[in-house]
């Protein structure tokens, strides 16, 4: 419960305290027409303790927009033995996804209080996963909201163990449209993730784990949640972050960590058909960290299980199963 003793709790959240005067987003034709007018809350002179609440009484008011529209931001940073990581790209990163969504640039050290806050409230796990949710708010509130939940870590031993199969399915849209389409906000981490759990449906009906995505132009884009590492001899290649895709924390890690050993790095444009005859692909992403692919597209693709395990080891501290 959340009484004020060291009990550590299980999964939880803890609410940050966020910016006003929220840019309203442009009146959507069936907006309540008599919805207050934005306000300026008044600003706090201090930072509130973080206070954190059990998962299962944590609510979220019906009319945030993360509820009814999906208009947010969210981060998800994988804690490893009590230690966070990437936690600045992480931040970084929310406050980028913002600018692109033009919500108020978000309190990044009351979210950091809150997130550290929380894995500390939390039981003691070998692997945690902090999401950070920052939303435009209530409708007409002016207000962002924001806060953060502590999870337990999935089991990610097969994974990253055996590898994962993915299927290439076609996003529906050309490489360029980051540039062409800004609207699409292709790049920016927002709560919007339906059809992303819609492609994972199609690749399970397709007895795969996952999808690697690929533009109608057919270029190399990501997978729904993490970012695609292709290697062909020494040299290790992930699609460039200008094709509309997320800037992916574990892939600029795992580069850190090619360029220790020795091998050659590029971001790069990759066609489908390189994808086909890489000799190895990863899938690499913050809760799994990195899941060699074992079968593409119906085909056995090689997994090399000691440089994943040394990726794992050498950039997260994690030990393959
Ligand atoms: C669409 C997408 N691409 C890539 C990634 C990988 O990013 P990261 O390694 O920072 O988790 C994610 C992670 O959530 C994602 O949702």
């Amino acid at each position: 419960m959340t009484d004020d003793s060291n009990q550590k709790l299980g999964d939880l959240v803890v609410f940050v305290d966020t910016p006003s005067a929220t840019p309203d987003a442009p009146a959507a034709e069936d907006a309540t027409p008599d919805a207050p007018a934005a306000k300026d809350a008044p600003a706090d002179e201090t930072s509130p303790t973080p206070h954190p609440v059990p998962l299962a009484e944590a609510a979220v008011n019906v009319g945030d927009l993360a509820v009814s529209r999906g208009d947010g931001i969210f981060e998800s940073i994988a804690v490893i033995g009590g230690r966070f990581i990437a936690l600045g790209p992480h931040l970084a990163r929310l406050a980028h996804s913002a600018e692109l969504l033009e919500l108020p640039a978000p309190d990044l050290a009351a979210f950091e209080r809150a997130a550290r806050a929380g894995v500390d409230a939390h039981t003691a796990e070998p692997e945690l996963l902090v999401k950070l949710v920052y939303s435009r708010g209530i409708e007409g509130d002016g207000r962002a909201s924001g806060w953060v939940q502590v999870l337990s870590g999935a089991n990610h031993a097969e994974a990253r163990g055996r590898g994962i199969r993915v299927v290439t399915l076609d996003r529906g849209y050309r490489h360029d449209i980051a540039t062409t389409s800004p609207w699409l906000l292709q790049g920016a981490k927002t709560l919007s993730y339906a059809l992303n759990k819609a492609a994972l449906r199609e690749a399970a009906r397709r007895g795969a784990d996952d999808v690697v995505f690929v533009s109608s132009d057919d270029v190399v884009l990501e997978a729904p949640t993490s970012n695609v590492l292709v290697r062909h001899g020494d040299l290790f290649r992930t699609p460039r972050t200008d094709l509309g895709i997320l800037a992916g924390t574990t892939q600029a890690a795992v580069f850190d960590t090619l360029d220790r050993l020795g091998f050659e790095t590029a971001e790069t444009v990759l066609s489908t058909a390189e994808l086909a005859a890489a000799d190895n692909i990863w899938l690499l992403s913050s809760g799994r960290l990195v899941a060699p692919v074992r079968e593409l597209d119906g085909r056995a693709v090689a997994v090399d299980h000691e440089l994943t395990a040394k990726l794992l080891d050498e950039t997260f501290g994690v030990l393959a199963p």
